[in-house]
């Protein structure tokens, strides 16, 4: 890790929604443990500095921690606006004349991708690149082609230990538990492999739509939203081996590793959806083929997960709220009671949110009674609300230390566009489905025979 601490945090897109609600709030938050820096914002918006001040404030109030008055007063008096357009190289002196004297900053791009590299060239030109960290917000690029265009971009300005490819699902607590989980317990480890799993189901349910996004969702869909990203990162999660050695690279090193054994999909193992009436959202063009729900059967090519299938879905305006793993444990070798089994009652499950946070193996118990018949059961080994520090928190926090554990490698970043990369230029078909269901039928054909997807109710 690099200890140099960042003493100044730059935030491109300052009057933006993703500022508004997680990164200003978040920003709070790490000002109450300690973090005491300029902070400035720059956008084009013809707002003033303290019409900003007042979106920050209106921010903190509803996402972030309205009790903490002291942090607020703090960032509201080191906040700094420049209002100005990204093209125009006046923008970048001014930031430059704003940041004299700071040596380590670290510039948040929560814009447009279209505007990464006008962006990254303009601190490149004024000299603020040296020296300075990066963070750049997803979707990185497009496919394969535009990332790896995009990755030279920010290469030329920036050295890749100074660049931040931030993907929230990276600073979830419950994300981290899952490889805590895995790696801190000795039991898991014999049956973490194809001889005992059956199939890994990797689910982000969800019940909102596009939420006035339209414009932007159109550009990406549910494959380039949250699959490439936060889905895959996920998978990596579940199927990595463990980590030789503590470095930073430790972790990310396996995790490219499994991204390296998954095979680039084919259009027969996917089925994109789109929910009834997304056309008709503001943004969204009437006659859209983009997909609100997309699921797809990934193979790994490995000793630990050969002909384990990983069936990864996600969707929008589903009848649940729910991200989920569930790994499937095969049955027992042959029937003792008769009456009471069900073919493969072992699974473990790892709610990952929204609101709750859970680890659970499910097992197969005798009904108290007479009769020898059975009831599923399941046992929890944590339990709780959702996540008390936020992702962007804890993804900040160890950006301002150079600490890039939690943050995307350029080869993972390539490898996941690779896997991915066909299904981004092929057309394959969208099946219309009701809001609130389960997504379209037709993505059954994907699971094992009577195996859909389906969560419990945490309780
Ligand atoms: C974002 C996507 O990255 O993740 C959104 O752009 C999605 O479409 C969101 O709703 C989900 O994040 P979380 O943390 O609520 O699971």
């Amino acid at each position: 890790m690099n200890e140099d601490r960042s003493d100044a945090l730059v935030l491109f897109g300052a009057t933006g929604d993703l500022a508004h609600r997680k990164i200003f709030p978040a920003v709070q938050a790490l000002i109450e443990r300690g973090f005491d820096a300029p902070v400035i914002g720059v956008a084009k918006s013809g707002m003033s500095q303290e019409a900003l001040a007042a979106r920050v404030t209106d921010g903190i109030q509803r996402f972030g921690r309205p009790d903490a008055r002291d942090a607020l007063a703090k960032l509201l008096a080191n906040l700094r606006y420049i209002d100005g357009d990204y093209r125009d190289p006046g923008t970048f002196a001014a930031l430059r004349s704003a940041l004299e004297g700071r040596r380590r900053p670290l510039f948040y791009l929560a814009i447009p991708p279209s505007l990464f590299a006008t962006v990254i060239e303009g601190l490149d030109a004024v000299g603020l690149a040296d020296g300075g960290r990066v963070v750049v917000e997803k979707p990185f690029g497009r496919d394969l082609a535009s990332a790896k265009a995009l990755n030279a971009v920010l290469r030329r300005a920036f050295d890749e230990s100074s660049i931040f490819r931030i993907d929230h699902y990276l600073g979830k607590e419950s994300v981290q538990n899952l490889l805590f989980f895995r790696f801190a317990n000795a039991f898991l480890e014999p049956i973490w492999n194809r001889n005992y799993v059956d199939s890994v189901n990797v689910t982000m349910a969800e019940t909102i739509g596009v939420e006035g996004r339209g414009r932007f969702y159109e550009e990406v869909g549910a494959i380039r939203d949250v699959v490439q990203n936060h889905l895959l990162q996920v998978v990596t999660h579940v199927a990595m081996d463990p980590p030789v050695g503590h470095s930073i690279d430790a972790i990310r090193d396996e995790k490219v590793r499994v991204l390296r054994s998954i095979r680039t999909v084919a259009g027969r193992s996917l089925v994109r959806g789109q929910y009834k009436g997304y056309r008709s959202e503001p943004g969204v063009s009437p006659d859209s083929t983009v997909e609100t729900y997309a699921a797809m059967q990934l193979h790994l090519d490995s000793w630990r997960w050969a002909d384990v299938p990983f069936l990864v879905r996600a969707g929008k305006r589903l009848a649940v709220a729910a991200t989920e793993v569930l790994v499937q444990l095969k049955g027992t070798p042959r029937r003792v009671f008769a009456e009471a089994a069900v073919d493969a009652p072992n699974y473990l499950r790892f709610r990952l949110g929204p609101d709750r946070v859970s680890i659970a193996v499910g097992a197969w118990a005798k009904k108290p009674g007479v009769e020898v018949v059975g009831r599923d059961v399941e046992l929890y080994v944590c339990n709780s609300g959702g996540d008390e520090t936020s992702a962007y928190e804890r993804l900040i926090g160890a950006a301002l230390q150079g600490d890039q554990t939690l943050f995307a490698r350029e080869d993972a970043v390539l490898e996941a566009w690779r896997i991915l990369d066909p299904l981004t230029r092929m057309p394959t078909p969208v099946y219309e489905y009701e809001q609130g269901s389960w997504g379209p039928p037709e993505a059954s054909r994907l699971d094992r025979p009577g195996r859909d997807w389906r969560p419990k109710a945490d309780s």
